[in-house]
């Protein structure tokens, strides 16, 4: 949830420093800062709000200092200002810190009582303490070891010491942390992305380990203390274009790249010259696995919900999902004979990662569905699907949404192809129909003026309702959600058949319900209770498929039509108006899209 960077260099780094902190914005961007050593002290910089804020008000183009650390804040303890911005420095050590140090209370009283004075409201400056006690006592790697035993909780750290201005330590439990590797410096990062700009070496602690980063040499250490080697990774060097281009916002950018990483996604599992898909290396047999259990967060939840209807469709094994903070504490029954799907964009998010590790520690087969393959998930699953979307900027997930989506869809039709469910004919009918859905989804891109004449409306409602049924169902939930996180306003997903069972009373004149109806094999049933909710005053915004019959218009506000295909599709192609309704009612409220407030790119914290 938060983004670190350290940089050891033989040359000032400041600059750097600031550069990576603005990639890391997305991560968290509360509030932010920076430390760097020169003359023997801690320079210390820090501000609420964006880096920008930190450039604004300080000259840091003056800031000394060949050794440094930064940080951007999601707030977890302590609200976001200056004081609570990381670092967090004593008189002679600067921390930065993500993740939530559990005993920090406690710890705090005991540090106290030892004369320590604190001047913010976070866990973090427990830490700060913490170590400069026990730098009275021991050597570095000794005092190190003996704080990390002290902290309860998760976290990714990096430190750097008045009085030994040529290193930065840092360590790493439960939150990503990564080495990389220049010309005569190191770095620290939360993840690739903040350091690919100035390497494509890295190197990914694990759990309990901690590292001395130099400008000329980087010491890996586990849990005891003792040196370990730890591999280099070259990332991939296809560098993905990072910038908006001419659109106004990453999240634009990213919805309009939809048909090409569709199409990406497809030419990676799908051939189409013999209509197979092609799933290299998958590590189990196909009668070992008797049921799959899938378990996200967010938006990637509603992918697993998605998936839950086409895996019992086409496989016919028992599909089971979770809200990965809801399994992770759950008395869970686990099963030798169950895949355990983890779905995460970043492959970082805290709560499926602690689920996988439970599904790890009870020895289960794992599979992970990501979009950043060096990920936590990613590298701690027997197996990985990864959805090749490139990386995914605005918090509000749009791209990554439809990639996993695909690949879960891919999955479901090769296990039920491999499973015998399917035959043949319809298989390969399938796999050509999806050569199709890039061009569809581009056709349904193009809706553009109408919705950004109706998003107003959902502004001025005081709440809205996404209704669905079977496969539309959670792509209302996923509707719902990009309404509320980019322009704050309430807005229910639900089951259209559920209406009755209560919140049929939350409809009033006026009330804007989006009703998402294709005409597949629910159409009429939803028709029925789209007529319940307009019997009681609703505004509503039908989405369906072009098609020759009539469409049900008496009563009806707005009609959007997407393109026509077989029904397993038409959850990609109704996504598409509900992201870019979102996306212009934020734009009317001049929100800040690419960062809604109060969220961050990867929960990185429970
Ligand atoms: C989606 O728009 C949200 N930003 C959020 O729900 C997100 O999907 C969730 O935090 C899971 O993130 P992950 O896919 O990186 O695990």
């Amino acid at each position: 949830m938060c983004g670190i960077i350290g940089i050891s260099s033989n040359k000032p780094v400041s600059a750097n420093i600031i550069n990576s902190l603005k990639k890391l914005e997305y991560r968290g961007y509360d509030s932010a800062g920076i430390a760097t050593l020169s003359d023997g002290q801690i320079n210390e910089v820090k501000s609420e709000g964006r880096v920008d804020n930190l450039e604004n008000n300080f000259d840091l183009k003056n800031l000394r200092g060949n050794i440094g650390i930064g940080h951007v804040r999601w707030a977890t303890h302590g609200i976001p200002n200056s004081l609570n911005a990381h670092p967090h420095s004593s008189h002679n050590v600067s921390v930065v810190h993500n993740g939530i140090i559990e005993n920090s209370t406690i710890l705090k009283k005991h540090l106290i009582n030892k004369g320590h004075e604190f001047k913010s409201q976070t866990d973090t400056e427990v830490i700060v303490h913490l170590i400069t006690e026990n730098l009275k006592t021991s050597e570095l790697e000794e005092a190190i070891t003996k704080t990390l035993e002290q902290l309860d909780g998760s976290f990714a750290l990096g430190i750097v010491f008045r009085d030994i201005p040529d290193l930065i330590v840092g360590a790493r439990r439960g939150s990503p942390l990564a080495v990389g590797y220049g010309p005569n410096e190191n770095y620290l990062g939360s993840d690739s992305y903040a350091l690919k700009s100035m390497t494509n070496k890295i190197t990914y602690l694990d759990d309990g380990e901690f590292c001395v980063v130099k400008k000329d040499q980087v010491l890996f250490f586990n849990e005891d203390g003792k040196k370990i080697n730890k591999k280099i990774l070259e990332m991939s060097s296809n560098e993905t274009n990072y910038d908006k281009g001419d659109f106004k916002h990453f999240m634009a950018k990213e919805i309009e790249e939809q048909p090409i990483t569709i199409k990406t996604g497809i030419k990676e599992y799908i051939d189409n010259v013999n209509k197979e898909i092609n799933i290299f290396n998958f590590p189990w047999k196909i009668e070992e696995i008797k049921s799959i259990t899938l378990i996200g967060c967010g938006t990637a939840y509603h992918s697993c919900l998605m998936a839950k209807y086409w895996f019992e469709e086409l496989t016919n094994l028992d599909v089971s999902i979770d809200i990965a903070s809801e399994f992770r504490y759950r008395k869970n029954r686990f099963k030798k004979d169950t895949l355990y799907v983890f779905v995460s964009q970043s492959g970082e998010t805290a709560d499926t990662y602690a689920a996988l590790d439970l599904c790890n520690k009870n020895s289960m087969k794992t599979c992970a569905i990501v979009n950043v393959i060096e990920s936590s998930i990613a590298r701690d699953s027997n197996f990985v699907l990864p959805i090749h979307c490139g990386p995914e900027i605005g918090v509000a997930s749009t791209k990554a949404f439809l990639g996993q989506i695909l690949v879960l869809y891919i999955l479901a039709l090769k296990l039920g192809s491999l499973r015998n469910e399917i035959e043949k004919k319809e298989y390969q009918e399938k796999i050509k129909d999806l050569k199709d859905l890039p061009g569809l989804i581009e056709k349904t891109l193009s809706y553009d003026n109408d919705i950004q004449a109706i998003s107003s409306t959902f502004n001025e409602a005081k709440g809205s309702m996404f209704l669905g049924r079977g496969y539309s169902y959670p792509i209302a939930l996923e509707g719902a959600l990009k309404l509320k996180e980019l322009s704050y306003v309430h807005a229910e997903g639900y089951p259209a058949g559920e209406m009755k069972h209560g919140p049929l009373a939350l409809i009033e004149e006026g009330m804007p319900v989006v009703v998402l109806a294709p005409k597949d094999s629910y159409y009429k049933k939803t028709i029925s209770n789209l007529q319940e909710v307009v019997a009681r005053g609703a505004k509503v915004l039908l989405i369906t498929n072009k098609s020759k019959d009539e469409v049900v218009s008496e009563n009806i506000w707005e009609t959007i039509e997407v393109e026509n295909t077989n029904d397993d599709l038409f959850p990609f192609l109704l996504t598409i108006p509900l992201q870019k309704l979102a996306y212009y009612s934020a734009l009317k409220k001049g929100y800040d899209i690419d960062k809604p407030r109060n969220l961050a790119k990867s929960v990185t914290v429970e």
